[in-house]
């Protein structure tokens, strides 16, 4: 599958979209460009694309809703300044940003993460930031990014604080596991906690610069993007109990100057058999914690292969992620819930 329709446009026009019907992108576009109200059913009828082995079927859609968003947006900028945007500008995203990006008002935006921070013999984070133009109309400047990042071990003490200044274009990378202290003996890791708070120091412009963190281990690395805390809410996850595989850990971060009392249960089923246990942390203000997921306990071991509910409840603000690394801790996944 093509997994970029849009770039059949100008030069690929000649390349075939569904090869079981030998329908080009050219033809397809010259058939929607006559009839504009064409269904997708229509469209199946009238070609034959996407009939036989349906591998094109998400190109096609494509297709078909790119030419009626162009339509659309050509209306509305056609009333309004009575020239078609398609005079103007050539594909239909480049017409919609190009419209959208001076109208959106420059903004400086002040806002503030949680992650946790993890750290073991072999174990390397880093937190990056990236301050891409990533604006289509690329003579609207964007701004210098001030970002402020404290690392606080699971006590929720500070270990280190810094104030990094991100240039347009430039990146920040830095090795948050290096200021937490390695895991006694028996630990795999140990897990801590930074924040991070951003600011445009002019007028900035939306969505460039959210920050991202990758986890090093020997045999493989994970990455995901950060987020500002969550509330009281309940929050939920579903994992695959792979228990002589995997190893799952549940990394809890406190954002409160208080202490937080997190109760997370683990529940799975298979048919007529419901095993589920709790668990509870009191994770110290700012601090950290982490729980492993103990298939062991209330006959979960059994249902291999079966998906694990987690629910995570508490009485303030918190970040939850979960990790899953292979029994050698050698390589991992993560991601926030
Ligand atoms: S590629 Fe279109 S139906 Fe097979």
């Amino acid at each position: 599958m093509n997994m970029n329709p849009s770039s059949a446009g100008a030069n690929g026009l000649d390349e075939v979209v569904c090869g079981c019907a030998n329908l080009t992108y050219r033809s397809l576009r010259q058939l929607l460009a006559v009839e504009g109200n064409l269904t997708f059913d229509d469209l199946l009828d009238r070609t034959g694309a996407g009939t036989t082995c349906s591998a094109c079927l998400l190109d096609l859609e494509y297709e078909l809703t790119a030419q009626n968003r162009e339509t659309a947006v050509d209306d509305i900028f056609t009333r309004n300044t009575k020239r078609k945007l398609s005079e103007l500008f050539p594909t239909s995203r480049h017409r919609v940003f190009r419209w959208l990006d001076p109208l959106l008002p420059f903004v400086s935006t002040h806002l503030q993460e949680l992650l946790p921070v993890i750290a073991g013999p072999e174990i390397k984070q880093h937190l990056r930031i990236c301050n891409d133009h990533l604006l289509f109309d690329k003579s609207i400047p964007i701004g210098t990014v001030q970002a402020d990042i404290v690392i606080r071990d699971l006590n929720g003490a500070n270990r280190h604080r810094e104030r990094c200044i991100i240039g347009a274009g430039q990146t920040l990378d830095m090795e948050l596991s290096q200021y937490l202290p390695m895991p006694q003996q028996g630990e795999v890791l140990v897990v801590g906690s930074a924040t991070v708070r951003r600011r445009f120091l002019k007028l900035g412009v939306r969505g460039t610069t959210r920050p991202h963190y990758s986890i090093d281990l020997p045999l493989g690395h994970c990455t995901v993007h950060v987020q500002a805390p969550s509330g009281h809410e309940q929050r939920r996850f579903n994992f695959l109990s792979r228990p002589d595989e995997d190893r799952i850990f549940v990394i809890v971060n406190n954002a409160n100057s208080r202490p937080l009392d997190m109760e997370l249960s683990f529940s799975s089923e298979a048919g007529e058999r419901q095993c589920s246990y709790e668990t509870s942390l009191r994770v110290p203000p700012l601090g950290a914690r982490v729980a492993e997921y103990n298939a062991n306990v209330a006959g979960l071991a059994d249902l291999k292969g079966q998906p694990v509910q987690i629910s995570a409840r508490s009485n303030g603000t918190f970040k939850t992620h979960l990790m899953c690394t292979d029994k050698a801790f050698t390589r991992a996944s993560i991601d926030h819930f």
